[in-house]
């Protein structure tokens, strides 16, 4: 049984998207140019290389210019900051995004490496430390697209924010952190939970809004929620094994055929039986993703925009 409501994600990714063309609009009159984006793609992940196509396409819709540099799996720290250099320098070139994750081979410092070397006024991920200390000190103009997009979400959806009590599984530097920031900014609650969290379903049922961000296929099972409760699922875990399917969706869900058709379906961390106790959730797909795009052209317009005043 079903009670929860659905947030529309791809709805509101639209909205959003509408809003930006008359933007780009007067960009265009004012700087004779369209706004650009420069993404670097290194290695060979399969995520990534999604994630990009898709970030592509909805540029290319909108009227965005898109500069996409692929480097090999192989190649260096060195390497792939000179190519941010090169988009720093680039006049045409308004924002720059590194997929992340970047090849393993390079180090665990180089994201963060890589990301302090992209100029701060076009660091349209909000990733570099002069920007995440902006957002600290809640003086953020490029905010992280994917938290950014929930935040928008919740407004849209007349989720009231303020006096809540936000409690966000995983503690990334591109979900969990960031979250907890905006969530904070905004009057929420906010406790943040991790792998080494002692009885998750103890602190998750308490949440008023519960984002999950972790890439656990259903890990968020009926008793971690909260009854009447929004709960926000970021998972996007690609999924090959039918067993895992059937064991979270049931031998009957539709998604067995997907997964027959396509070899492989996208499941997210909160398990299907949530919505019998949530008041609200995100789909997956058509959630949070949207979202996340359409924050990332909402943030490279913003930027475009800024370069030129
Ligand atoms: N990888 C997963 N999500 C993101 C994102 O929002 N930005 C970048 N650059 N890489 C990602």
């Amino acid at each position: 049984m079903s009670s929860a409501k659905t947030l529309d994600g791809k709805g509101a990714g639209e909205a959003i998207r509408e809003l930006l063309r008359p933007r780009i609009a007067a960009f265009r009159v004012a700087s004779g140019r369209s706004p650009g984006l420069g993404i670097l793609l290194a290695g060979n992940d399969g995520g990534s290389q999604i994630y990009v196509r898709n970030k592509v396409h909805a540029c290319e819709e909108l009227g965005i210019v898109v500069d996409l540099r692929r480097l090999s799996e192989d190649s260096t720290v060195e390497q792939v900051t000179s190519v941010v250099n090169s988009l720093n320098r680039d006049e045409s070139i308004d924002a720059i995004l590194v997929q992340s994750p970047l090849p393993a081979g390079m180090g665990a410092e180089a994201e963060k490496e890589v990301f302090n070397v992209i100029d701060p006024g076009k660091d349209v991920d909000g990733f570099c430390a002069v920007n995440v200390g902006r957002l600290a000190q809640n003086r953020s103009t490029l905010a992280p697209a994917t938290p950014s997009g929930i935040i928008e979400l919740l407004d849209r959806s007349k989720i009231q924010i303020q006096g809540a009590h936000a409690v966000i599984i995983g503690r990334s530097d591109i979900v969990g952190k960031p979250m907890a920031m905006l969530m904070l900014h905004r009057h929420a609650t906010v406790t943040i939970c991790h792998s080494r969290t002692q009885d998750l379903a103890m602190v998750t049922s308490r949440a008023d809004i519960l984002i999950s961000a972790v890439g656990h296929p259903g890990l968020v099972i009926p008793k971690f929620v909260k009854p009447g409760s929004t709960v926000i699922d970021v998972g996007t875990t690609r999924v090959t094994d039918r067993r895992q399917v059937s064991a979270i969706f049931g031998e009957e869900s539709p998604r067995l055929e997907v997964l027959d058709r396509r070899g492989a379906v996208v499941v997210g961390d909160v398990h299907p039986g949530v919505a019998s106790v949530a008041g609200a959730v995100t789909p997956v797909p058509g959630g949070v993703g949207p979202l996340t795009i359409a924050m990332l052209l909402s943030n490279t317009v913003k930027a475009a925009e800024t370069r030129l005043t």
